[in-house]
């Protein structure tokens, strides 16, 4: 850590008065899932929904991300952690800015998904398990990737030659392949009206 001879500096604006003017709860909608499992789909289709209902939202996505912030890291297991670490934070402070964050990123290890979990107050982190199988994703494979990794073309790929740590915990499954992305949809904001994020 380098952070030990610094100082947190509170801000004059609560998180709290931030919520309240955007009649929301902060927080961070956590997908994770397979490559191919329908994260980056879900969480755009959720955001365009909450954004047509009025409210403040932003997602961050895997690619995305690897382009700029972590265009330094690649896929071997010390990097995929500090991906991982470094969304988590940057996740906490778009809480922290009264917005609801949606992120989409395989976050493949329990560990590193407990660990933004605690980074954040225990109502404030809400997982949702993208459940499709790796013979679904293979067969979609969108990117060509799981083709690629087969024939050894490209290492660590998550499902094939890395592990992917299913959740035990989430807040939420959705089977993404065997039900509709509307009714999906409807589920997830069903349960932030249910739970209190909407229209505080
Ligand atoms: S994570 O494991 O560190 O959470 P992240 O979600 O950021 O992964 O990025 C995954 C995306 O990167 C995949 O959807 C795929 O397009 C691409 N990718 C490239 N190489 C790999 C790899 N070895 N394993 C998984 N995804 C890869």
């Amino acid at each position: 850590m380098n952070s030990n001879n610094l100082l947190w500096h509170n801000a004059s604006i609560t998180k709290e008065q931030r919520a309240k003017m955007k009649k929301q709860k902060p927080c961070i909608i956590w997908f994770t899932g397979l490559s191919g499992s329908g994260k980056s789909t879900l969480g755009n289709f959720l955001e365009k929904r909450l954004f047509e209902l009025g409210y403040h939202t932003y997602l961050l996505d895997g690619d995305n991300v690897r382009y700029g912030l972590n265009g330094d890291l690649g896929f071997d297991k010390k990097s995929r952690v500090e991906n991982i670490r470094r969304i988590g934070e940057v996740a906490k402070l778009f809480v922290d800015s009264g917005i609801i964050v949606l992120t989409a990123f395989i976050s493949p290890f329990l560990d590193d998904r407990q660990i933004v979990r605690d980074l954040v107050k225990e109502d404030e982190f809400i997982e949702i398990f993208v459940d499709v199988s790796l013979e679904v994703c293979e067969k979609r494979d969108p990117k060509g990737f799981y083709k690629k990794a087969r024939a050894g073309e490209i290492e660590d790929f998550t499902g094939i030659n890395s592990p992917y740590e299913k959740p035990i915990n989430h807040e939420i499954n959705i089977e993404n392949d065997k039900i509709d992305i509307d009714e999906n949809i409807d589920k997830i904001i069903s349960y932030l009206k249910e739970n209190g994020y909407l229209d505080v």
